[in-house]
């Protein structure tokens, strides 16, 4: 029997960072296809029936997959540089808590599944929540074949790497027909569990949010022989669009708009770029919020852009509409672990995803620092162990046995 920091600690070493600290765990790479080994062996050790679905999720089967499902799971992949616990920790709270079911004598009256996401970061591809979104058809499986990642890679040629078949890709209705109910245990990435002094909590809704892409096109040149008046430089538009975004996302309470990513091309200290691609994430509580922001951060970009002689050109990577979690599982996890925290989220989750197709819930574990997508991100042992066992009594709950 493990609780889940032990489990944690087995793939403590898979992914390291060292350049940039934390984990860097990118899906369908040597790195993300260890770890899924790491998975395989440790749910086919427990007695469970492993097997890959046709978009890279793995899928883990206490007793026969049949109708009426309840599974658990999160993903192993980061963002680059990120945290430890932000997705594994709920795989191996899935893991911890099958131990604690079988130590128990539990068997389940309807088939159960632990799950592991494929590329819920995005943070190959771009697109959070791929492996979710094609199982349930919600990105189209043409356009995400022809994704590339930052080396020019498709998703269509990494997953033949990962032995997928590409063209095999997209919605699984079959699959998702069998699926019954879906509950993940997430570390929490905000204070809210702090604030409220609980180790445990139950989700409420995650915030509408989405990634768009800022091209600024300008004229390349040298950084020595080109007069200021003389220049079209795509890094001082994207540079405006910084502040305008901070500025939009202040008007709307509540909202969040993020640039993490800038690219400039070709990338040189004395070039002047030819372009600069610039990534916002933008969030607010419902979709009207955030494309009010939206439109008022593109309006400043296309100011920026023209002012600076340039040219923009903006494409939309993914989009989420605000979620809310089904009352009906929210309610029983609540009634199921008594007196525990209701709280929203601001980040993204494959059960938001599910939520959209079959009865999906959520439990946080506290995080002492705050902080995720770092490698600052934390839960106690204590907590970790707390959740693994708040996720058992809700599968024995919801299982019946
Ligand atoms: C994923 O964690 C996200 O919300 O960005
Ligand atoms: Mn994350
Ligand atoms: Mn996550
Ligand atoms: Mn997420």
């Amino acid at each position: 029997m493990s609780t889940p920091s032990e489990l944690l600690d087995q793939i403590g070493d898979i992914g390291t960072d060292h350049g940039r600290g934390g984990y860097s765990r990118h899906v369908f790479q040597p790195v993300e296809l260890e770890l899924r080994e790491w998975f395989t062996a440790a749910a086919t050790e427990r007695g469970l029936t492993v097997s890959g679905d046709h978009n890279g999720n793995l899928w883990a089967w206490w007793g026969e997959p049949g109708p009426n499902a309840l599974v658990t799971g999160s993903h192993l992949d980061s963002v680059p540089g990120g945290g430890a616990f932000d997705g594994p920790l709920g795989v191996a709270s899935a893991l911890a808590a099958v131990d604690e079911l079988r130590a128990s004598g539990f068997t389940p009256n309807r088939p159960l599944a632990l799950v592991v996401f494929a590329e819920e970061e995005g943070g190959r591809f771009g697109v959070p929540c791929l492996g979710s979104r094609l199982l349930t058809g919600s990105i189209d499986a043409d356009h995400a074949r022809r994704l590339r990642d930052p080396d020019g890679v498709s998703l269509a040629e990494a997953a033949a790497y990962a032995g997928l078949d590409p063209a095999a890709l997209g919605a699984d209705e079959r699959l998702l027909g069998n699926l019954g109910c879906f509950i993940e245990l997430h570390v929490e990435q905000g204070r809210g569990l702090i604030d409220q002094s609980a180790a445990v909590g139950v989700a409420s809704s995650i915030l509408a949010h989405g990634r768009w892409r800022f091209r600024f096109t300008g004229e390349g040149n040298h950084a020595g022989a080109t007069l200021l008046e003389d220049r079209k430089d795509p890094m001082l538009p994207a540079a405006r669009f910084v502040l305008a975004a901070r500025e939009a996302a202040r008007a709307v309470p509540g909202a969040r708009a993020t640039v993490g990513r800038i690219v400039p091309n070709p990338g040189g200290t004395n070039v002047i770029a030819s372009s600069a691609d610039v990534w916002l994430d933008a969030r607010a509580s419902t979709a009207e919020d955030t494309r009010a922001m939206l439109a008022e951060i593109e309006a400043a970009a296309a100011d920026a852009a023209t002012s600076e002689g340039c040219t923009l050109n903006v494409s939309e990577e993914s989009y989420s509409d605000t979620v809310y979690f089904d009352t009906g599982v929210r309610d029983e996890l609540v009634r199921t672990l008594g007196d525990v925290p209701v709280l929203p989220t601001g980040a993204g989750h494959d059960a938001g995803i599910l939520a959209a197709r079959i009865p999906t819930g959520m439990l946080f574990v506290r995080n002492p620092t705050g902080i995720s997508h770092a490698p600052e991100e934390f839960a106690e042992r204590d907590d970790c162990t707390a959740g693994a066992r708040a996720l058992a009594t809700v599968l024995r709950e919801q299982a019946g046995g």
